[in-house]
């Protein structure tokens, strides 16, 4: 299964919300980053003996390998381990190395989206139409996006699914389409405002629920602090996502393409 973070505008949580799902997914995971704006996971990640990550070995060392017209089969070349024995897939440093990498973005999303044995957590960053990373969220089971509580960021968001949803009817195929709120934990009202608002204007998708504000939880998550998090808000919000992400990516259309 290959599950696709994405976020409209701001910066609403997309990373911290992709890094905590990876690490609670109950079964073995890759953490890709796909953010062609420029990927956090290189820089904020350790290896499990405390070292830096290496950002060539990942999606660069992976589109250099599509670029050779080798179908990419095996993704494991191209991870690296984290503290606490995860897979990750490094990002770009920035949208500067997007260039050599576009034209095979779709051999990237067919190799994230055949892992037998494993699904793939990818954070595709902020979207728009026309970025590069558009074959990805198209290979998607699930492209969940992720919204602060904000009326203007509604608007984006709306859009956002819009568009996602014309390019899957277009093509026969593509991702089921969800949306967490990113909000403080009493908040209850958010999340069913905007499946109203979303339903009222005939937009497809489903808001799964909530990521809890958390600060201090994220802030470990960005390695600002440390301290245990299994127990926090952040981290239980996320587990709860975990089923309901099960039944939509059931919910796909067509099969991907394949490149
Ligand atoms: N659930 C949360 N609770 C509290 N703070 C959060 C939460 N999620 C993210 N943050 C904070 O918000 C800021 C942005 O988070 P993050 O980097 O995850 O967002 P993003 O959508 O990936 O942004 P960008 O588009 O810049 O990549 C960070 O300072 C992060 O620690
Ligand atoms: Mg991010």
């Amino acid at each position: 299964m290959l599950i696709a973070l994405a976020g409209a505008k701001g910066a609403p949580g997309v990373t911290t919300t992709a890094r905590v799902l990876a690490a609670v997914w109950p079964r073995p995971v890759v953490l890709a980053d796909c953010d062609l704006a420029g990927g956090d996971l290189a820089l904020l990640g350790r290896t499990p003996d405390g070292g830096v990550l290496d950002p060539d070995t990942g999606l660069l060392s992976l589109a250099a390998e599509a670029r050779r017209g080798v179908p990419v089969a095996d993704l494991d070349d191209h991870l690296q381990q984290v503290e606490g024995g995860l897979d990750v897939l490094c990002g770009v440093a920035g949208p500067e190395q997007v260039t050599g990498i576009g034209p095979v973005m779709p051999a990237v999303a067919t190799a994230l989206a055949r892992q037998p044995g494993r699904d793939v957590v990818v954070d595709c960053g902020r979207v728009a139409p026309g970025s590069a990373v558009v074959p990805v969220l198209a290979a998607a089971d699930v492209v969940l996006f992720a919204v602060r509580p904000r009326l203007e960021a509604y608007g984006h968001l709306r859009e956002r699914l819009r568009w996602m949803a014309g390019v899957r009817d277009a093509h026969g195929r593509g991702p089921a389409l969800g949306v967490v709120v990113v909000t403080t934990a009493p908040d209850h009202r958010s999340t069913k405002d905007l499946a109203q608002l979303l339903a009222h204007s005939g937009v497809e998708a489903d808001v799964l629920g909530r990521v809890a504000e958390d600060s201090r939880a994220a802030d470990v998550v960005a390695g600002r602090l440390q301290r245990g998090i299994a127990h926090s808000l952040l981290v239980r919000s996320v587990r709860e996502l975990v089923e309901p992400l099960h039944h939509l990516a059931a919910r796909r259309v067509g099969e991907p393409a394949t490149y």
